[in-house]
């Protein structure tokens, strides 16, 4: 994430992910998956703004019909951070979506990420980025990554992250059709594999920087659960399967992503899928 000051504000630019490997381990008796994925944020970014406000906490959402009521996570970040440091004082947020809902790119995920940081540092708590990435695990699996941009691995059921290393910048073009997918369906229709595809080859060849090697490696055991959930999926993949050097669905859908091997020619890619209004279309990098 990209903490600035803009004179009394704090401004924070959240980024979404991709997973460039998601494989399932098993089912675990509270009903969530164990699993191990390998992480990457890249340039597209929601942008909280935190704001001065005597003693009530407000969030106001532009950009998208979602609403800052108590089940959005960043309100439900604040109240969370406000019952751990034992304090009741106000903040107002404004949060600013570019990142699609319910298309497997954390954007949620990564606004209540910069929610706990953004507290941490407008109130002077001092937490340390574990403690931070602890409480984020609070409010969902996804969430303790963003304390480890760019890349990292992650187990258990997202929670346990491992930072790794990217050798090198990978652009990519992201295609999000309007159909979003829920987390909870999808999962819901995982069957666990017998035997787990290894994420080790993929994570050396991004720590290489051989971004052939890592376009020939994507891969995504959700994908089987929802594609049929969500035709789309299929239809973005049938369409990019040519494209670049690897094209995989991020996370629980529905969201498509080409791993390209070069700026220009993402530029070139994005363009055409935009006149072919095949959905919403990002040209992106890999970022922190
Ligand atoms: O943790 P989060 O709230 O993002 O998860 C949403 C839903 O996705 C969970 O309620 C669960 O059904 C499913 N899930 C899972 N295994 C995981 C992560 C999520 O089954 N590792």
């Amino acid at each position: 994430m990209i903490v600035e000051t803009h004179g009394d504000d704090l401004v924070i630019k959240a980024p979404a992910k991709v997973n460039l490997h998601l494989e399932i381990l098993g089912k675990r008796p509270d009903g969530y998956h164990e699993l191990e994925t390998l992480f990457l944020s890249v340039s597209l970014y929601d942008t909280l703004i935190f704001k001065q406000q005597p003693a009530e906490v407000s969030v106001r959402v532009r950009g998208s019909s979602l609403d800052g009521g108590r089940d959005n996570l960043v309100t439900r970040a604040i109240h969370l951070v406000r019952q751990e440091a034992g304090i009741s004082h106000g903040i107002s947020v404004e949060l600013t979506k570019e990142i699609p809902a319910a298309a497997g790119l954390a954007g949620g995920s990564s606004d209540a990420a910069a929610t706990l940081a953004g507290l941490n540092q407008w109130w002077n708590l001092g937490w340390s980025p574990e403690r931070l990435a602890a409480l984020g695990a609070q409010l969902g699996s996804d969430i303790p990554f963003f304390f480890h941009t760019p890349t990292a691995v992650a187990r258990g059921r997202g929670e346990q992250v491992e930072p790794c290393r990217c050798k090198t910048p990978l652009d990519f073009v992201i295609v999000s059709p309007e159909e979003g997918l829920s987390t909870a369906d999808v999962y819901r229709r995982v069957v666990v594999p017998p035997k787990p595809v290894s994420i080790e080859p993929i994570r050396s060849a991004l720590e290489q920087g051989d971004r052939r090697e890592v376009g020939k490696l994507l891969f995504n055991r959700l994908e089987e659960a929802s594609v049929p959930l969500c035709p789309a999926v299929a239809k973005i993949k049938h369409r990019v399967g040519q494209d670049g050097i690897g094209q995989l669905m991020s996370g629980s859908g529905s969201s498509v992503f080409v791993l390209m091997d070069s700026p220009q020619a993402a530029e070139r890619l994005g363009k055409q899928l935009i006149a072919e209004r095949l959905g919403r279309i990002y040209v992106v990098q890999s970022s922190s």
